[in-house]
Formats: C-alpha cells, sequence, structure tokens
C-alpha cells in the first residue's frame, strides 16, 4: 500500500496556483502548457472532462519543468488512464472506497477533494491528509479551512472551485493551504484565441500571488 503525502507535498509547494484546465482543442495543449509555465504556474491539472484530455496530458507532459496531473478523475478506470497517459498526480473531486483503493495501488499520488468535516475525516482513515477543498468558494471557503485547522491540524489542502486572483491570497495566507487551484490564469477566449503572451502574463500574476 502507498498513500504518499510527501510526494504530494513536494508538487503542491511548486507553485501558488495550479490551473484546472479543460483542453477543448488536443492542438493547444503544449501551447497553453508552454504559456503557464514560462509564467512560473508548472503544475498543470488536466481535468477528464473533454474527449482529448489524456492526449492533451501527454502531450503537455513533454513541456520542461511541467508536473502534470490529472484531474476530475471519478474511478479506478480512469486512475489507471490517468497514470498510463503519464500523469504524475491524480485529483478527484470526492472521495469513494474504490477511488482510495486505486490510490493505494498506484504510486502516481491522489489528492481527492473534500467539502465537510465528515468528508476530512474518512480521507484521513485513508492516510490520505492532502486534499483538495472543493467547492471551495461555496462551501465556506476560508472560514471552513479555519474551522478545519482547529480539529485537524496535521491537514493540508488545496482550495479550488470560485478562486480569483482577488480572493486568492486570502487562501493561501492560511496555515492548512499548500496552494490553490483555478481556471482563472487561462480564459477560454484567451485560448481560443491562441493568445499564449496574454495567458502567460495572467500565470506570471498568479504566480507571484503570497
Ligand atoms: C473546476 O472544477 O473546473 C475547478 O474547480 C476550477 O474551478 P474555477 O473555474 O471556479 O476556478
Amino acid at each position: 500500500m502507498k498513500l504518499d503525502n510527501a510526494s504530494l507535498d513536494a508538487v503542491l509547494r511548486l507553485a501558488p496556483v495550479i490551473p484546472v484546465i479543460a483542453v477543448q482543442r488536443l492542438e493547444n495543449a503544449l501551447l497553453l502548457a508552454q504559456a503557464l509555465v514560462r509564467g512560473g504556474l508548472r503544475v498543470l491539472e488536466v481535468t477528464l472532462r473533454t474527449p482529448c484530455a489524456l492526449q492533451a496530458l501527454e502531450a503537455m507532459r513533454a513541456v520542461p519543468g511541467a508536473v502534470v496531473g490529472a484531474g476530475t478523475v471519478l474511478n479506478a478506470q480512469q486512475y489507471q488512464a490517468a497514470v498510463d497517459a503519464g500523469a504524475q498526480f491524480v485529483v478527484s473531486p470526492g472521495l469513494t472506497p474504490a477511488l482510495a483503493r486505486a490510490a493505494a495501488r498506484h504510486t502516481v499520488p491522489l489528492l481527492p477533494g473534500a467539502a465537510t468535516a465528515s468528508e476530512v475525516m474518512r480521507a484521513r482513515e485513508w492516510g490520505l491528509t492532502r486534499l483538495k477543498f472543493f467547492p471551495a468558494q461555496s462551501c465556506g471557503g476560508t472560514a471552513s479551512l479555519k474551522a478545519w485547522f482547529s480539529v485537524f491540524p496535521e491537514m493540508r489542502f488545496c482550495p479550488t472551485g470560485g478562486i480569483t486572483e482577488a480572493i486568492a491570497p486570502s487562501y493561501l495566507a492560511l496555515p492548512n493551504v499548500s496552494c490553490v487551484g483555478g481556471s482563472w490564469p487561462m480564459p477560454e477566449e484567451l485560448v481560443a484565441a491562441g493568445r499564449w503572451s496574454d495567458i502567460e502574463q495572467l500565470a506570471r500574476l498568479a504566480g507571484a500571488l503570497r
């Protein structure tokens, strides 16, 4: 059994923001990843919500410096497919026993989602102490994390869902937040228009957040 919180920690410390990406067109994947990494966002989460997601993940792995994970992984089959495509970490919006068992079989670590104290406790029972807090803004935001720090001081979170450049610093200031996730550094209209230098600039601003 391998539940590797230490390797997740190393990933979550690489940048303050993890771009959560839904790749619509495979031909954009490499250019998008290059722009984000040039801007300083090295950790990329590719959500398995579009038909080309696994191919996009594979393409992004070729970018020097990029650490690429798969997001929206809902079951053990998707976990395996993500690992086969080269995912370096796996993110899920919640946690099921089947997914926790899959995480225990794989070397590639899981960052599972939790939105309530009971969900945090269940993840903890599986030895998973690094969690995605999802959906962060609609589930109490920083107030929930402050309350959780009192009762789960060893847990660390990557809040995601509804976070913007303006509110990210209020999360990053919390002792139990490692980094935040969000889609704001790569607005769909900029991706569709191929405005890679604008995305690089947004990534640079996000990467400078503390
Ligand atoms: C998602 O599910 O796409 C992530 O939570 C990102 O959410 P956001 O678009 O609200 O940043």
